[in-house]
């Protein structure tokens, strides 16, 4: 059950739209602002697969709680690195699932060769900045020491490079007078709510 109260026999069809992976790491509160969103009927697209390198993330159990299938990266102990294998292995698995489009969202290893093969021009991220301005980890945190009166987010496809690829959707936040790392983050995370299905959508239509 969604947020806006809806679930399956909402009268959205379950079985059409753009088939949708997400790889995360964490909360999973973007994935779930792009199941609200479908559920609103305003993204046309289904969640197949959730994959989360951390067994524990409360992506996974979001995911299950909405019947959708899940299953865990195991990167073998290593702490940020996603060696290649596992990366083919994720690959085959999202290919298996008919999984069209990816969407990173909160995943916090860096995804090269031979998943972006897989997926060319098919793997999007959220970043919670303005990019090109401070990629890389607490971009939040970035701009509050860089004294920015705006920062934002940044919806885009994913390269091989940290936070690189061509720019899809961005949304503006002002940065206020007395804004702590976390009143920032909270007010950046409503913007990527609004940001991710629309940004899907735009893809969607593209490649219609
Ligand atoms: C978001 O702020 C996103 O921009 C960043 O990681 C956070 C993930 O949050 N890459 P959630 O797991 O979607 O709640």
């Amino acid at each position: 059950m969604s947020n806006l109260g809806l679930g399956r026999g909402s009268g959205v069809d379950y079985t059409k739209g753009m088939v949708l992976g997400v790889l995360g790491s964490g909360s999973g509160s973007n994935m779930q602002a792009i199941l609200d969103a479908i559920d609103a009927g305003t993204l046309d697209a289904r969640i197949a697969l959730v994959l989360s390198d951390n067994p524990e993330a409360y992506i996974l159990e979001r995911a299950k709680n909405r019947g959708i299938a899940t299953g865990v990266i195991d990167c073998g102990g290593f702490r940020t690195k996603f060696p290649e294998e596992i990366q083919a292995i994720t690959a085959a698995r999202l290919q298996e699932a008919g999984v069209e489009l990816v969407c990173l969202a909160g995943f916090l290893r860096l995804v090269k060769q031979p998943l972006l093969a897989a997926f060319p021009s098919r793997i999007l991220n959220i970043h919670p900045a303005l990019l090109p301005a401070f990629p890389g980890l607490e971009s939040w945190k970035q701009a509050l020491d860089a004294g920015v009166t705006e920062s934002g987010c940044t919806v885009h496809f994913v390269d091989d490079g940290m936070d690189t690829g061509p720019i899809i959707l961005q949304e503006r936040v002002p940065v206020l007078a007395g804004d702590t790392p976390e009143s920032l983050h909270a007010r950046i995370q409503m913007a990527e709510h609004r940001l991710y299905p629309a940004a899907i959508r735009k893809v969607a239509a593209e490649l219609d």
